[in-house]
């Protein structure tokens, strides 16, 4: 049994701080831990009901369900013909400013129904979920006009879905996304304070607001007057900041508290240093550096020197990480940004779940958490990170509900 250690988010030297319980067991009732530690202490602490299920676990590790903290997973169609351009030579941000990139997504989601859109999401929850994650961040951004970002928002919220799915979003309201073409970013910016954002507050599904706060996307000035205004409508800041060119996104998220500042390849030092003394998590995501051909890598063992918490997310997009895998993020995460394999579980479970306001209930196993579990087919937990792009889960457990068990794998051979 794995879990990080403590409370709250980790930072600095404890950023990598795990318990592990060699023999643990883990009880649980009414969808919350009861109890964990070592075997023998957990059976004589709690009792079995008749209807008490038991699910052996002997061999293989057992984590907090991984925590997706940065997606943007509610949108229609797919960005094939960008993937294929940049691999021709286009880069995201050439694309996007020929009104391509994300342009293209929102047309696709603006013209598709509540219904439509949480189909598409469900079946990539699905892969998410089968991958381990129980609780993912989920961000609008594909409307741009009020109407869209709230059908988005209440995908999300499932109140459109057929079935409730188990993984848990947590809503981002990204309306300032990219600018609409042919419109001015100021007079976008007071569309977004005077229109969306009192109806975002409204539909009440929200908790987040985030902004593309980017060289020719948003800039400090706009980014900072729309997270204030969220703010008054109870919406708490989060940033997309310095993924592409280094504008001040760190030191704009630390200035305003944001629960995180998020990509950061190209974030300077001194915003850097902010971030870790307001408390501000790092979110990174390595895959999208990955997946759009960038050489250089977020600069993840300086934030840890410094003390910012680091957490991790796939970015998971039609645009630059079309990933539903938090194990391939922490792979990249110790292959790329040198992060040890326990700091990158800590990112993917208790600093995730920080980063999304949840630290107190998701990220950890421990008496009162939600018993969202994931068993891995692994006797040590470096192996979940190590075995590069694969999938070693073996039984998902949200709210203390198995919701996914991998069948015994058994090859067919066909022929004599
Ligand atoms: O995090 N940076 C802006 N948003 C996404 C990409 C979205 C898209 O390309 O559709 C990101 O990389
Ligand atoms: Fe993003």
């Amino acid at each position: 049994m794995v879990t990080p250690a403590g409370r709250g988010r980790l930072a600095g030297p404890e950023q990598g701080r795990l318990e592990i319980v060699p023999d643990g067991a883990v009880a649980i009732a009414g969808g919350r831990v009861v109890a964990v530690g070592p075997t023998g202490t957990v059976q004589g602490s709690v009792g079995l009901g008749r209807t008490t299920r038991i699910l052996d676990a002997r061999g293989k590790v057992v984590t907090p369900g991984l925590v997706d903290a940065h997606t943007h997973v509610v949108y229609a169609g797919d960005r094939l013909d960008d993937f294929e351009q940049r691999a021709r030579g286009a880069t995201y941000a050439e694309i996007l400013a020929a009104g391509g990139g994300i342009h293209r997504t929102v047309a696709a989601t603006r013209a598709a129904s509540a219904d439509e859109l949480a189909l598409q999401a469900s079946s990539r929850l699905d892969r998410m979920l089968l991958a381990g994650t129980t609780t993912a961040e989920s961000k609008s951004g594909y409307g741009l006009d009020t109407d869209t970002e709230l059908r988005q928002l209440e995908v999300m919220g499932r109140k459109a879905l057929g079935r409730r799915h188990p993984l848990e979003l947590i809503p981002t309201f990204l309306g300032a996304h990219a600018i609409p073409p042919g419109q001015d970013g100021d007079a976008f910016v007071d569309y977004l304070i005077a229109d969306m954002l009192p109806a975002v507050a409204r539909q009440g599904i929200a908790k987040f607001c985030d902004v593309f706060c980017e060289r020719g996307v948003f800039t400090v000035e706009q980014s900072e007057r729309l997270l204030l205004a969220a703010r008054e409508h109870g919406l708490a800041p989060k940033v997309h900041a310095d993924e592409l060119a280094d504008t001040g996104g760190a030191a704009l998220a630390a200035r305003l508290g944001a629960a995180s500042a998020d990509h950061l390849h190209c974030a300077n030092p001194a915003g850097l240093a902010a971030m870790a003394a307001s408390g501000t998590v790092a979110t990174l995501l390595p895959g999208t550096g990955l997946f759009l051909g960038m050489r250089e890598h977020a600069a993840a063992r300086d934030m840890i020197e410094m003390g910012a918490p680091v957490a991790l997310g796939t970015d998971c997009n039609p645009g630059s990480c079309p990933s539903h895998s938090m194990a391939l993020m922490m792979s990249l995460a110790v292959t790329q940004l040198r992060l040890s394999p326990a700091e990158a579980l800590v990112a993917a479970t208790a600093n995730a779940a920080a980063a999304c306001g949840a630290g107190e209930r998701l990220g950890r196993i421990a008496p009162g958490f939600q018993a969202d579990l994931v068993v891995w087919d692994a006797a040590d937990f470096r192996a979940i990170a190590y075995h590069l792009g694969a999938n070693l889960v073996r039984n998902v457990i949200k709210r203390g509900v198995v919701v996914h068990e991998t069948e015994e794998f058994r090859p067919v051979y066909s022929g004599a």
